[in-house]
């Protein structure tokens, strides 16, 4: 993220590929890795750029999944979250508590499939299902500093019913009204309510808001309507068209006071 200055970012909002889940297999494969410790590794290169660029106080949430999968005959689950907090803490973040996000699809699955068939009353051969993702959230330093009465941190403020819902571990109503196309299915888009909350949770008026991992826009898009400055990264060209419009960049945006700029990388 070589355009973005040291220090100079406040939030970052993303979700990355998830290593050992199927649709991301093709994805792994064209950047040249080759099982779960070098797709790890390739993820890190990321978290190591997120930490140079955040201020001192500055949070980076990271949504991902765990993945079960049948390797070598053996089915078992593969701890993504585990491995990027691990990642995370050598780069030199903190590890705050997590909060974990339960998706609407809830129907058990047996060997991976759909509905919950064979041995599904018998013990003990079943699976726990995979129906909670998690939001890791990680501090660069300690916690950010403020002059006493900072009015733009005043005009940012949550109310006691926000609070109450949000700083719980547990968020049931993250995935319900998510109405996605086939693009935003095909880049696993997240419901703009996580970004809206976490960057309400963690950033003030004014602050920057950095994806480096955009997909379809969707932080982009939520940090521009909550008066944020925001920064996006995606290695996917076919979704600039979808992410220009998601983020309303061919309208009336560029005539007013934003400074939108979108940098093409041919490296
Ligand atoms: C899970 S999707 C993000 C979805 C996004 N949160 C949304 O709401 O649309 C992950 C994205 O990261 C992109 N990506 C993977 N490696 C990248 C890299 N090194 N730099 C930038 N983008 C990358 C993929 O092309 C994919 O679109």
């Amino acid at each position: 993220m070589r355009e973005v200055e040291d220090e100079s970012v406040h939030l970052i909002v993303t979700s990355p590929p998830y290593p050992m889940i199927e649709m991301w297999d093709d994805f792994f494969e064209k950047v040249g890795c080759k099982n779960y410790d070098e797709m790890h590794e390739y993820l890190a290169q990321v978290w190591r750029e997120c930490y140079r660029v955040l201020v001192e106080g500055g949070i980076a949430c990271i949504n991902i999944g765990d993945a079960t999968r049948t390797v070598n005959g053996r089915f078992r689950l593969f701890p993504n979250h585990a491995r990027v907090i691990e990642h995370c803490e050598k780069i030199g973040f903190t590890t705050l508590p997590y909060i974990l996000w339960k998706k609407p699809t809830t129907k058990p699955k047996y060997k991976g499939k759909g509905a919950f068939l064979g041995s599904g009353f018998l013990p003990p051969n079943a699976y726990v299902t995979l129906d909670c993702e998690f939001i890791l959230i990680f501090r660069k330093g300690g916690p950010r500093k403020f002059e006493r009465h900072d009015q733009r941190r005043y005009a940012s403020k949550f109310t006691k019913e926000e609070r109450d819902a949000w700083f719980t571990q547990i968020w049931t109503d993250a995935g319900e009204r998510q109405n996605l196309n086939e693009i935003e299915r095909r880049a696993a888009a997240f419901p703009e309510s996580i970004p809206y909350k976490l960057i309400r949770m963690f950033s003030i008026i004014g602050d920057t808001v950095l994806d480096p991992f955009l997909g379809t826009g969707t932080t982009t898009k939520v940090a521009l309507s909550l008066g944020r400055n925001s920064i996006g990264y995606e290695i996917d060209k076919s979704l600039l068209p979808i992410i220009t419009k998601k983020i309303g960049l061919s309208e009336a945006r560029l005539t007013g006071e934003d400074k939108i700029e979108v940098i093409i990388r041919e490296d």
